[in-house]
């Protein structure tokens, strides 16, 4: 049988050292003239932030900031983006941060002409199709950190601040027309930001290779993304200044973007809820989860892993490929059990419920039930 399926690895990537100061390029490559720069309050204080806003200006394309960015965005950041960037006259947006930079910086990009409100294009069925194209001012992404991939991604995360769920926008015009990633900007990240987001990224390429369905070139992009993170997660642990394992740490992240247009899976659907009740760090709620969900998934997974492994030059195969992964967690500092991150079991039937709705549970090898996501959360929360 010849499969039908949907692929999409369109973005222009801009990536190297130094490579910052191409943003008025990339500013006139996508007909911008008056950019809104978002970022989180968090890196607008820090110097590549005004080493991007001095850009600009030297360039005669301004210095308009937007940086009520929260953690985790929520709608109410949304809306004040939405405000300055009509009331700027802006004509695009230049998207600089993590994750949550990156994704509210999309967002409005996304929303600022819409007249649905925002929770009307949730990555559900053919949803995104209620949006107007022709309103979607154009993105330029700019990756601080090397996990999320959003960089890379045609969807921006929300958190709705009165249910505390986080929901997925999809819209194909999300996807940044130019994105730079310049390993120069990573270098400051601290010690754990650098080993969330990196365990992020090990997370995505994985469970895109786990998951079952059909994507022979994510699978590809995948396991090499895995073996960029085995060699230089550690190194940038160690070195936060290694600019060469920096770079390869920023490939390894757009790598698990674009693979996991393949699915995720149970690693994200037990840290999606974690994240929303616990307010902890996404990838490094993943990175303490991995362990459980690889034994859990054993029984379809064993060979595919034991492939990996070998690629990833691990012997041993699926044992070995597992004790590589608890290696490495303790090489970087990662807890061991969610108890160690503060989460507790007083809320274990809400978090099955949450898990088994997230959009990712459809994607794990092994089927989710109730009792079996209970089962996980409580040996992940030890
Ligand atoms: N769009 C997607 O596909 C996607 C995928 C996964 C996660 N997410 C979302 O991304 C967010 C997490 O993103 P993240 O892990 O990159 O963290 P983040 O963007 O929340 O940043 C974490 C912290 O690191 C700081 N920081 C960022 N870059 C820095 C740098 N270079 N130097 C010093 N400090 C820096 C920020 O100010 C912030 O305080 C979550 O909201 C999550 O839901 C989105
Ligand atoms: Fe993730």
């Amino acid at each position: 049988m010849v499969p039908s399926v949907n692929w999409s690895y369109p973005t222009a990537i801009r990536f190297g050292a130094g490579r910052l100061s191409e943003l008025p390029v990339a500013c006139a490559t996508a007909g911008i003239s008056r950019p809104l720069f978002v970022t989180d309050r968090g890196l607008a204080g820090l110097p590549i932030a005004t080493r991007a806003l001095d850009i600009l200006e030297a360039a005669g394309l301004g210095r308009a900031l937007f940086a009520e960015v929260d953690p985790n965005p929520n709608e109410k950041n949304l809306a004040e983006g939405i405000e300055a960037y009509r009331r700027g006259g802006h004509d695009g947006v230049i998207a600089f941060g993590g994750g949550s930079g990156l994704d509210l910086g999309k967002l409005i990009a996304f929303m600022k002409g819409q007249t649905r409100p925002i929770w009307d294009f949730e990555d559900v069925d053919d949803w995104w199709t209620r949006a107007d194209p022709s309103v979607i001012a154009p993105i330029i992404a700019v990756p601080t950190t090397a996990g999320t991939g959003s960089e890379v991604g045609r969807a921006g995360v929300i958190t709705n601040s009165a249910t505390h769920i986080k929901k997925i926008i999809f819209h194909p015009k999300i996807l940044p027309v130019i994105t730079i990633c310049d390993p120069e900007l990573t270098v400051g990240m601290p010690k754990v930001i650098t080993v969330g987001t990196g365990m992020d990224a090990f997370a995505h390429n994985l469970e895109a290779f786990s998951s079952p369905f059909y994507h022979p070139m994510s699978q590809g992009i995948a396991v090499e993304g895995m073996r960029l993170v085995k060699d230089n997660l550690p190194r940038v642990a160690e070195d936060g200044t290694d600019l060469e394992a920096r770079a390869h740490m920023m490939s390894a992240a757009a790598m698990g973007a674009v693979a996991f247009q393949k699915g995720l899976g149970a690693i994200h659907s037990l840290s999606h809820p974690i994240g929303a009740i616990y307010n902890t760090h996404h990838g490094m709620t993943n990175a303490v989860v991995i362990p459980t969900v690889l034994k859990f998934n054993r029984p379809a997974i064993e060979d595919r892993i034991a492939k990996a492994a070998a690629y990833l030059d691990i012997p041993g195969g699926f044992d070995g490929f597992y004790d590589f992964v608890i290696d490495l967690r303790a090489e970087l500092g990662v807890p061991d059990k969610l108890k160690d991150l503060g989460v507790g079991t007083e809320r274990i039937d809400e978090m099955v419920d949450m898990a088994l709705a997230d959009p990712t549970a459809g994607g794990n090898p092994v089927k989710l039930t109730k009792e079996n996501t209970r089962a996980l959360f409580e040996a992940a929360i030890g």
